[in-house]
């Protein structure tokens, strides 16, 4: 299903590659993109992309000014590397858009030239504007005898249709259209592919060293940097003692004040530094994981469970779940919660549907609980540390499930504070399933907060929460 993700390459071939995710939940935004240092032209193209995407997006949807809501539409997109080598990189871009009632996907290639930074495109793989014509001919000769591609009235290829060519492991030119570009009479997305003997002839000397890069990448190596620093983190040994696991502490929500801090999207550059405070202030929580997150930092997966944390599922794609079919659905639950197995040997026990969109069909097909929350920092929104801590402490009620993304520095940042003022007012931290009791957790059931408890009001001391 997800073709693009199975053909990309290890990020890590790229030491100071950044990735960049960011969700806008109310209205349905998660775009993931990437960042290099040491390419400034890739940095700027990419956060360019995001920032035009989004702007459009939300132009386009705008909210219902008498009811304060947004359409259900999404916008989804995406970065994956596709070539690398001393002297190109590619990243290629996918971007869903759907207004509500139907959506398709956009493909974008970008290539850099890394000698001298310099941002380049499917024009520029090819040499003479001869080759070039006689490129588009192989391709419109294999589109249009495509059985999929009913396009008989296709005579002719617009070069704006072609901004997303690249090459496979045998050197075939992968040219991916966008979702029904070739007319009305195309099914879903379609990628025609050029025969390598075809292609070779007719490339530009950058155009070779991309068709290498792409068959057999090597990783980047930085002026300066060693060999050793292309792995980081890997084998990085640690000799931290694990917390207690948190079944073990013998706490009752049903005569306690808890409270379930929760964590998604990530992990991220800073989780660690997150897990650091939550172990000083013995805050089990719960991590709602990407795949991708997880296949990117299994360290950090590791040390969750084995500090006494629960992790969940937040799907691979952060699609919102109720636009998908059933088996996307179940690909989007089961490839992430293969990651997670690889990582700490057992899958999710929870699962969050990413913008919290769900439905009775993909609550069932999670097999797990599904996981709402009750209060929400905004914490994407603001990036203001002072406006997590606020809302944190201000909003948790006995038995609350906390919102928050691990992903953002400024909720990192704020976690201390949000510790010691909810231990001031009397809270104890438990991981969802603690909080939850014995009366527990049912697979293909949603919960926004625990039962509250009968003597809440008791409870409540200081200024009342929302
Ligand atoms: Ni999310």
């Amino acid at each position: 299903m997800d073709r693009q993700n199975t053909d990309s390459l290890p990020i890590s071939l790229v030491p100071d590659l950044e990735v960049v995710a960011q969700s806008d939940e109310h209205r349905r935004i998660y775009t993931r993109h990437f960042e290099v240092p040491s390419v400034p032209e890739a940095t700027r193209v990419q956060r360019e992309l995001v920032k035009d995407e989004v702007e459009a997006f939300k132009g386009a949807n705008v909210p219902d000014v008498s009811t304060g809501t947004f359409p259900v539409a999404e916008l989804n997109l995406r970065s994956h590397l596709t070539a690398l080598s001393g002297q190109v990189m590619a990243i290629r871009v996918n971007t869903y858009e759907s207004s509500g009632t139907g959506g398709g996907t956009r493909y974008l290639t970008q290539w850099f030239a890394l000698g001298g930074p310099r941002v380049l495109g499917t024009r520029d793989l090819f040499d003479s504007d001869d080759d070039w014509a006689e490129f588009k001919e192989f391709v419109l000769q294999a589109a249009t005898s495509d059985t999929l591609v009913l396009t008989g009235s296709l005579r002719e290829l617009d070069d704006s249709l072609l901004d997303s060519v690249n090459f496979d492991a045998q050197g075939n030119a992968l040219v991916e259209f966008d979702d029904n570009s070739l007319g009305a009479g195309t099914i879903g997305p379609v990628t025609v592919t050029v025969a390598a003997e075809q292609v070779s002839a007719l490339l530009s000397d950058f155009g070779a060293l991309a068709r290498t890069a792409s068959m057999s990448p090597s990783p980047r190596i930085q002026p300066g940097q060693s060999q050793d620093a292309v792995a980081p983190e890997a084998g990085r040994s640690r000799s931290q003692e694990p917390g207690p696991p948190s079944s073990r502490r013998g706490i009752d929500c049903r005569t306690e004040k808890c409270v379930a801090l929760t964590f998604d999207d990530g992990p991220g550059p800073k989780t660690g530094a997150l897990l650091d405070s939550l172990r000083r202030g013995d805050a089990p929580s719960t991590f709602f994981v990407t795949g991708p997150n997880a296949m990117l930092r299994p360290d950090m997966l590791q040390r969750m469970a084995s500090e006494g944390h629960e992790i969940g599922n937040h799907t691979w794609n952060h699609r919102s779940l109720t636009s998908l079919s059933s088996a996307q659905i179940r690909s989007e639950i089961d490839r992430t919660n293969d990651m997670i197995s690889r990582a700490v040997n057992q899958p999710a026990t929870l699962m969050r549907p990413p913008f919290g969109a769900h439905n009775s069909i993909s609550d069932r097909l999670a097999s797990t609980p599904v996981i709402l929350w009750d209060v929400d920092t905004l914490d994407w929104k603001h990036r203001n540390t002072e406006k997590v801590v606020d809302a944190a402490i201000k909003q948790t009620r006995p038995g609350s499930i906390v919102l928050m993304h691990d992903i953002h520095p400024s909720t990192v940042a704020a976690v201390p504070r949000i510790l010691s003022g909810l231990k001031d007012k009397g809270y104890t931290f438990v991981t969802v399933t603690e909080l939850m009791g014995p009366a527990g957790l049912e697979a293909g059931e949603s919960y926004a907060h625990a039962p509250r408890p009968a003597k809440l009001d008791n409870w409540e001391t200081g200024k009342a929460g929302r």
